[in-house]
C-alpha cells in the first residue's frame, strides 16, 4: 500500500484546478445504463472509484471505456446480476439498483457492506423503488428487485438523520422510465443530485424541483444517449481552500462553483480566513489570526459532513475552543485519534469533538482511515513541523485526482512511497 510521505511547514502558493465531482460522476455513470444508446460523460476526474464504477458497469455487459478525462459508456446489452465482489468494494455501487430496474425491470444486485463510517444501511433506496411497485427482497446478502412494470408513486425520503443523496438518486433514475407520475418528498438538495437530474433530462427524461425537498418525475417510455459535463467537486475545493488556510497560505483555486459551497465559505470567513471570489475562481489566504468557530454537519445547504475532518484540523491550529458536531454519519471521528499522533487536543462526546486548538502540531507516523480522514490527515502533515508519514492513502485516491501532484504544483513538499 503507497503512504505519502510530508515535509510539513511549507505555505502553499499558487493555483489549483479543480476536477469533476466523484459524488456526481458515480451516479451518472450508472444512469448511462438507462439506454442503449452511447452517452459521453467529460470532465470525470481519474479516481480509483471511477474505474471502478467503469469495471460494474463492464461486469453487467456495457462498454466502458476512458479517454483523458472523458468516459464513453454504452449498454446496448445488458445484464442485471452484480456480486458482491464488485459491490462490496464500493459503497456507491448501490444506484445501479434503480437503473437496471428501470431498463430491466429486475436486478439483483449485492448489498454493498458497511464502512468505518456507519453502518450506512439502504433502507431509503429499497423503501423508495418498492413505492414504484417493485418487489424487493433481501436474501443471502442480495437485493432482489422485481417489477414487471414501474408506476409513479409518492414517496417519504427522509430517514433517521434526514435525507439520502444517493437514495434519491437511485429512485429518480428508476423512476424516469416508470408509467405516470413520481413524487420525491424529502429529497436530498445537494448539487450533484441536480447534476444527476440534469443529465437525466439530457438523456429525455422530465424532472423537475431537482435541488429542492420535492422532485417530480413524469416518467418516459424510453430515454436516449447524452453528452455532459460533470460540475466542479465543491468538497476538493474546500478542501484545498483548509489547506491554504491551515499551512497560512494563499492559492487560487480555479474552475469550482463557490455557488455550491456556500456553508464552507461561511465557516471560513467566521475562521477568518479571507475568501476572495472572481467568478469561478476563489483566491485564499488567513485575514489573520485565525479564530475558532462551532460546526455541526447536516445535510445540504449545510455545513457538509464530508469536510467535517478537513475543518477540524483548521481548528486544532486555531486558538481557543471549537466544537464540532457530526449530524450525518455515526462513528466518523476515525481521525481524531491520528491527530491526536500529531499534537492535536481533541475531545469527543457523543456526537460532538470539542477541539483545544493552537498548539502546533508536530509529524509522526499515521494512518487513514477513510477519503476524507485522509486529506484532513494530509492537511494536518502540510501544517505540521517535521515528517509525517500517512499511510493507506489508497483511501484518498478513491475521491481526489493526483492530490500530491495537485499540492506538489502549490510547493508543498510532498512524495508518495510505493509499495515494494
Ligand atoms: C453521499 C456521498 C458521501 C456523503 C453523503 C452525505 C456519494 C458517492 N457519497 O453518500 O460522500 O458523505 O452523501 O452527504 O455521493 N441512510 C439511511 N438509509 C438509507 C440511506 C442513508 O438511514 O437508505 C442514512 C445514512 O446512514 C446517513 C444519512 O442517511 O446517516 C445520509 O446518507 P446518504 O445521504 O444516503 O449518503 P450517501 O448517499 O451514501
Amino acid at each position: 500500500m503507497d503512504s505519502l510521505m510530508i515535509k510539513g511547514g511549507v505555505p502553499l502558493e499558487g493555483e489549483v484546478q479543480i476536477s469533476g465531482a466523484k459524488n456526481a460522476v458515480l451516479p451518472l455513470m450508472a444512469a448511462a445504463l438507462l439506454t442503449d444508446e452511447p452517452c459521453v460523460i467529460r470532465r470525470v476526474p481519474d479516481l480509483s472509484d471511477v474505474r471502478f464504477m467503469g469495471q460494474i458497469l463492464a461486469s453487467l455487459g456495457a462498454e466502458f471505456r476512458m479517454e483523458g478525462d472523458t468516459v464513453h459508456i454504452r449498454a446496448a446489452r445488458l445484464k442485471g446480476m452484480a456480486d458482491y465482489d464488485l459491490i462490496r468494494k464500493m459503497r456507491a455501487s448501490i444506484c445501479i439498483l434503480g437503473p437496471l430496474l428501470g431498463r430491466l425491470h429486475q436486478a439483483k444486485v449485492s448489498l454493498p457492506g458497511g464502512c468505518v463510517i456507519g453502518s450506512r444501511p439502504v433502507d431509503l433506496h429499497l423503501k423508495g423503488l418498492a413505492a414504484l411497485g417493485a418487489n424487493i427482497t433481501v436474501k443471502n446478502g442480495y437485493v432482489h428487485a422485481k417489477a414487471p412494470k414501474l408506476v409513479g408513486s409518492e414517496v417519504f425520503l427522509g430517514g433517521r438523520v434526514g435525507p439520502t443523496v444517493l437514495g434519491t438518486a437511485n429512485v429518480m433514475m428508476a423512476a424516469t422510465l416508470a408509467e405516470g407520475v413520481t413524487v420525491i418528498e424529502s429529497a436530498a438538495c445537494e448539487p450533484e443530485v441536480i447534476d444527476v437530474a440534469n443529465f437525466l433530462n439530457g438523456m429525455g427524461a422530465k424532472i423537475s424541483g431537482a435541488g429542492s425537498p420535492t422532485v417530480q418525475i413524469l416518467g418516459v417510455d424510453k430515454l436516449h444517449g447524452v453528452e455532459h459535463e460533470v460540475i466542479p467537486d465543491r468538497i476538493e475545493a474546500a478542501t484545498f481552500a483548509i489547506a491554504a488556510a491551515a499551512t497560512g497560505g494563499e492559492i487560487t483555486i480555479l474552475g469550482a462553483r463557490p455557488d455550491h459551497m456556500s456553508a464552507v465559505l461561511d465557516k471560513l470567513g467566521e475562521a477568518n480566513v479571507k475568501v476572495e471570489r472572481r467568478g469561478r475562481n476563489l483566491t485564499v489566504k488567513r485575514g489573520g489570526r485565525l479564530k475558532p468557530v462551532d460546526i455541526t454537519t447536516l445535510p445540504y445547504a449545510g455545513f457538509p459532513t464530508d469536510v467535517q475532518a478537513q475543518m477540524m484540523v483548521l481548528m486544532t491550529l486555531t486558538p481557543g475552543l471549537s466544537i464540532i458536531t457530526e449530524r450525518v454519519f455515526e462513528s466518523r471521528f476515525m481521525h481524531v485519534s491520528e491527530l491526536a499522533r500529531l499534537g492535536a487536543e481533541i475531545a469527543i462526546e457523543g456526537p460532538s469533538a470539542i477541539v483545544k486548538g493552537g498548539r502546533p502540531l508536530s509529524g509522526a507516523p499515521i494512518m487513514a482511515s477513510d477519503l476524507r480522514a485522509s486529506a484532513a490527515l494530509v492537511i494536518a502533515g502540510l501544517a505540521a513541523s517535521g515528517t509525517t508519514v500517512v499511510n493507506r492513502v489508497y483511501h484518498i485516491d478513491r475521491g481526489y485526482e493526483r492530490i500530491d501532484d495537485k499540492l506538489r504544483r502549490l510547493g508543498a513538499r510532498i512524495e508518495r512511497v510505493k509499495e515494494t
